[in-house]
């Protein structure tokens, strides 16, 4: 008699947790980000969401939140440490507070392009990056492109003597500083969501960023004057925190790491499809004028700006300098 009391006991402990296994609650992720979703950031999201719900249905689920709606940039990435958001993909000038190596992105006319960007990042130096802010609990997971930045401004910058004693917003960024400080400019760090604002309210002069930021985000509409310069790139870093991303169950990392691995690829081809189209969707409007430096007004930039290098090589690592240098050729 016993034993068939214990027989049974058995079965319904495996019926309840068989039971139990089927209704769990599907794992959250939620992944917030400062963009509209018509960009390359909100169309990876967007397209990581749905890998994940084609892949992971009723185990995982991903939900974006695009503009700022969750978390502003100041402070998506307390937010992440806390486990309020598990996923986001800041601009890799907001890492400062976390490690000084990241800064190497934010050197200006480092980069002569978004191939040589490619380069770095995938060879040794750039993937050895993604762990820089480990010790902090960060992972660094992949990047992600947007494009070259330009400046905007509400008078026509041609030279750096242009920019003298005006007012540029820039990202939470001490190289950025130094980038402006360089031409006698003012730089003011300042939350992306409040710089449509800034510039319409003519608090300050100008901005720099990618063509598909100037578009997104409207400032071609409060900016007479955008200089095509290309002086620094604008691209991501997809986070989250090693405690969460190593508390995914065995068999369900490696599908989400493949779904964020296909929507990077999705989110990088949008990234150079829209340099091109918002750019032109720009001049189409007719509401900003585009200024095409000469080869010797850019190089006045490129002589202006190179002293930042030195300044924070330390920071950043001789090492890193050095490949990134060669990933131009
Ligand atoms: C972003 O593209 O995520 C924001 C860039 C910025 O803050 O300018």
């Amino acid at each position: 008699m016993l034993k068939v009391k214990t027989i049974l006991a058995f079965a319904l402990v495996a019926v309840f947790l068989c039971a139990a296994s089927a209704f769990a609650a599907p794992i959250v992720i939620k992944y917030s980000h400062v963009v509209a979703e018509d960009t390359p950031k909100g169309i990876q999201a967007n397209k990581f969401r749905d890998l994940v719900a084609e892949r992971l249905a009723g185990k995982v689920v991903v939900e974006v939140y695009p503009n700022s709606q969750l978390f502003g940039d100041g402070k998506e990435l307390e937010a992440l440490l806390l486990g309020d958001v598990h996923l986001l993909a800041p601009a890799l000038s907001k890492f400062q507070k976390y490690t000084p190596l990241l800064q190497i992105y934010d050197l200006p006319f480092l980069f002569k392009d978004m191939a040589a960007i490619d380069r770095f990042q995938q060879g040794p130096n750039g993937r050895a990056l993604l762990t820089s802010m480990k010790d902090k609990g960060i992972i660094g997971l992949e990047y992600l492109h947007n494009g070259m930045k330009q400046i905007s401004a509400n008078d026509p910058i041609r030279v750096p003597a242009d920019a003298a004693n005006k007012k540029f917003r820039i990202m939470t960024s001490d190289v950025l500083a130094a980038q402006f400080e360089a031409v006698d400019a003012m730089p003011l760090k300042k939350p992306f969501a409040e710089v449509f604002t800034l510039l319409q309210t003519k608090a300050i002069d100008g901005q720099e960023n990618s063509w598909s930021n100037i578009y997104s985000q409207k400032y071609y509409e409060v900016q007479p004057y955008i200089t095509e310069t290309n002086h620094g790139i604008l691209d991501y870093l997809v986070v989250s925190t090693t405690e969460f991303w190593e508390s995914l169950p065995a068999d369900i990392r490696p599908v989400i790491e493949e779904c964020l691995k296909e929507s990077i690829a999705v989110g990088n081809e949008a990234a150079a499809k829209k340099d091109l189209e918002d750019k032109q969707k720009i001049i189409d409007s007719k509401r900003s004028e585009i200024i095409t430096l000469t080869e010797a007004e850019r190089g006045q930039w490129v002589e202006a700006m190179k002293p930042v290098w030195k300044k924070f090589e330390d920071a950043v690592g001789k090492e890193n300098l050095e490949a990134a240098i060669a990933s131009n050729k």
